[in-house]
């Protein structure tokens, strides 16, 4: 049950409210925003805090500027875009908590907006001082934490604010969190996962968890060779990961106990030189010479794939399923992001590059909820929750 505060739950007027976000937008080489996704999910909160005449202290990280004030990760950019966006003037000084930073504050009227500079200037954030957590406290009444993506770090802003303040979530993590807890405990059946890229290292805790509410597991991407390879395929000078060979094959013997169905690539488009203009050709995956290199998913798998995907009423998909960033080998990762967003199910999309991929093909709208969180998406899917959450105030209980 979750039975965390939410900011819907909070009488705001009047008071100080900091409310961290994850506004770790992607920038280009001259400082512009590539994509403004993350400001664009905030602004249900943000709106909401306006409404209820809260003032808004906002906060964020961007980039890892490790603990140096360095302009390239300065917040400047994202305020005037939210500025742009909310049509209104967002207050931006270029500095965290300091003497100048507090008048503004209290000046403050209801329904303004002041944001700080990038929290990670400041050495304390990422060693999640107390010192520093105290001073951004200082300014607020009321913390509120929509920064789902950050939520699996223990930094100051995250873990150490929130025991020093009245706390609750926002309408964004709210809607994560939501997510996930019905993927993960009340989901239609039957569930299907697709797992995708290049490491199983980072994921292993998550797809075991993945075997307590799934009744059917796709894994293609360079992940899938280490799986072959676990089972005693040849799979040539595919990306393996030796070291985590023992590993596969225990998740494989965990899914078999479980009962559920683990599908793996039947056919591959290979190469022989990991480039986007590489000569190609498809075989099966008994038929891999000493030097073929897996790209991408082959056509028979694509078929086999996305008649599960028509079968499934609830799909989560992390991961692409071969080298998508070089067209000539995205055939499979689009099949899959097509049929995800063609089918009836529920559908969540986390992660990185998955989230990517839907974007690249133009299908955000057909997807049900696509995580703004990478890591921590991951991260919560292991079934631990997440430091940032487990520290909020729970929900006082009405009798
Ligand atoms: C993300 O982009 O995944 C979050 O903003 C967290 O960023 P980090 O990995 O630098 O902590």
């Amino acid at each position: 049950m979750f039975n965390k505060q939410t900011i819907k739950d909070l009488d705001v007027k009047g008071k100080r409210v900091l409310l961290r976000v994850d506004f770790n937008v992607p920038l280009n080489e001259k400082g512009k925003i590539t994509s403004d996704k993350r400001i664009v999910a905030e602004l249900p909160t943000i709106k909401l805090l306006m409404k209820k005449g809260a003032k808004i202290i906002i906060c964020s990280h961007l980039g890892r500027p490790e603990g140096k004030v360095d302009s390239k990760f300065s917040l400047k950019p994202v305020a005037e875009k939210l500025s742009k966006l909310l049509k209104k003037s967002v207050l931006f000084t270029g500095k965290l908590v300091e003497p100048e930073t507090k008048k503004i504050i209290k000046a403050m009227e209801e329904g303004d907006i002041f944001m700080l500079e990038n929290l990670r200037f400041d050495p304390g954030e990422e060693a999640n001082s107390p010192a520093f957590a105290k001073k951004l406290a200082s300014v607020a009444d009321i913390y509120c934490d929509d920064a789902f993506g950050v939520m699996h770090r223990s930094h100051a802003s995250v873990v150490g604010v929130p025991a020093l303040l009245p706390s609750c979530i926002g309408l964004l993590v709210e809607k994560e969190v939501d997510s996930f807890n019905k993927l993960t405990t009340t989901p239609k059946k039957p569930v299907l996962a697709i797992l995708g890229g290049s490491k199983i290292k980072d994921k292993i805790n998550m797809i075991n968890n993945i075997f307590n509410f799934a009744d059917k597991v796709i894994i293609g991407g360079a992940m899938a060779y280490t799986f072959l390879a676990a089972q005693g395929y040849d799979v040539g000078k595919s990306r393996v990961e030796q070291d985590k060979i023992a590993i596969a094959k225990m998740l494989l013997d965990i899914a078999e106990e479980k009962n559920v169905k683990v599908l793996l690539p039947v056919d591959h488009v290979v190469a022989q030189e990991f480039t986007f203009l590489a000569d190609s050709i498809i075989i099966q995956t008994k038929g891999f010479a000493s030097s073929d290199i897996g790209m991408d998913i082959g056509p028979r798998t694509i078929k086999q794939f996305k008649t599960e995907i028509n079968k499934a009423r609830t799909i989560f998909w992390n991961g692409p399923m071969g080298v998508f960033e070089f067209q000539k080998f995205s055939n499979g990762t689009r099949a899959v992001a097509e049929a995800v967003a063609k089918s009836k199910a529920t559908t969540i999309v986390g992660g990185g590059d998955s989230v990517a991929a839907i974007s690249q093909f133009g299908l955000e709208s057909q997807i049900t909820h696509i995580s703004t969180g990478g890591g921590a998406s991951l991260k919560y899917l292991e079934g631990n929750g997440l430091v940032g959450l487990n520290v909020i105030t729970d929900k006082v209980e009405v009798e």
